[in-house]
């Protein structure tokens, strides 16, 4: 079954029919083509999927497309300001967050989401805040060091 929704991606008004059974993750990344959004697990295991939904982090392979009409996504390609890239995302690369890069889009988009909550978060609410999201090269050390220095080039502006 077809359904339309009216959304907003990333700051653009989208008016599109989904299919009643696609998740949000498959109508981003196969009619959007915001390939940006990983799929790992397909099953809320992984966090590779993390969008923000009103501002929330979700798992994007949990929630139907059709939950998404009436609603606000932000994608990893709505992070940047044009050709200025996020303090989150600055920070990840300066500090060496990010290796394959498979679960960066995710990390990035609940690290966002929790610097918007907390913008000078301990380690362990940084741990916390991603908790969600697997990654299986960093050790995450470098991930946490990130997101703590973004934090700081929030706070001061950057
Ligand atoms: S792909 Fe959604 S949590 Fe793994
Ligand atoms: S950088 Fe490879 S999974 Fe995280």
């Amino acid at each position: 079954m077809k359904n339309e929704i009216d959304f907003s991606v990333n700051g653009e008004a989208y008016a599109i029919v989904v299919e009643s059974h696609h998740t949000l993750l498959r109508v981003l990344r196969e009619q959007l083509v915001l390939t940006g959004t990983k799929n790992g697990c397909s099953e809320g295991e992984c966090g590779a999927c993390t969008v923000l939904f009103d501002g929330e982090p979700v798992n994007s392979c949990l929630v139907l497309g059709v939950e998404a009409d009436g609603h606000e996504i932000t994608t990893v390609e709505g992070l940047a300001l044009g050709e200025k890239l996020a303090p989150v995302q600055q920070a990840m690369i300066d500090l060496g967050g990010t290796q394959c890069g498979f679960c960066t889009p995710g990390v990035l988009m609940a690290a966002h989401a929790l610097l918007q909550r907390t913008p000078t978060p301990s380690d362990r609410e940084i741990r916390e805040g991603l908790v969600g999201n697997l990654c299986r090269c960093t050790g995450y050390t470098r991930i946490v060091d990130a997101v703590r220095e973004a934090g700081r080039l929030m706070v001061n502006g950057q």
